[in-house]
């Protein structure tokens, strides 16, 4: 069995639908750790309901960011996971930290990367009159948000759309998207070498999510 432990700021949802594909198609692989830098992350308690392991590291302890991160290294490793994920986790992280988990870290942006790194990625995509938007699970490297991409859903922007209808539109194909890639990853389909995205599976990496809602 894969160990995954999850990184979480906020409500969660990713993580919820991860926890429920890895039980629902019966991985070989479970989220055995969700660690969160905000206690009152509302994602901890469904991850408590359903049993996991819990841990509470808030940053505002810590002097420096490199302090913190040394810190959530250690609690990380504790679980010995195979694979980190970053599911709206919203810290920056050091190279130091990056470096540790390199191959075997994920994170999802709710942007056609390399479009719209950062932060208000749906304002800007609306500003800027994309017709398409979406999400992006790549490996995290040290540049924010800039890692080899794994795999893409792609949503349509509708007229009338503002900042909160896209962004439930994307996070919909968030939670088909980022499921699939991390059961790619504790399958031993999904690997990085040499800086580049190795897939062994027959699943497509880049699709057109539904509306939704
Ligand atoms: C998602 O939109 C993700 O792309 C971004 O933060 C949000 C997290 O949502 N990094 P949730 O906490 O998984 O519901």
């Amino acid at each position: 069995m894969k160990r995954i432990a999850v990184l979480i700021s906020g409500q969660g949802s990713n993580l919820d639908a991860i926890v429920r594909a890895s039980e629902a198609q019966d991985w070989p692989g479970r989220v055995v750790a969700v660690i969160s830098n905000r206690a009152d992350a509302r994602g901890l308690q469904s991850a408590q309901a359903r049993g996991i392991a819990t841990e509470v590291l808030d940053h505002k302890g810590f002097a420096d960011r490199a302090a913190f991160d040394t810190a959530l290294a250690r609690l990380i490793d504790q679980h010995a996971p195979d694979l980190v994920v970053l599911a709206g986790f919203m810290r920056i992280l050091t190279p130091e930290f990056v470096a540790r988990y390199e191959g075997r870290m994920l994170n999802v942006h709710p942007s056609l990367l390399p479009s719209f790194t950062g932060l208000n990625t749906h304002r800007r995509a609306i500003e800027a009159g994309c017709k398409v938007a979406g999400a992006t699970v790549h490996f995290v490297s040290a540049e924010l948000d800039h890692g080899p991409i794994v795999a893409q859903a792609v949503v349509p922007v509708l007229a009338g759309d503002d900042e909160t209808t896209l962004a439930r539109r994307v996070l919909a194909a968030e939670h088909v998207l980022y499921p699939r890639a991390v059961g790619w990853f504790v399958k031993g389909e999904l690997a990085l070498k040499d800086g580049r995205v190795t897939h062994l599976g027959h699943e497509p990496q880049g699709w057109l999510a539904g509306t939704g809602a």
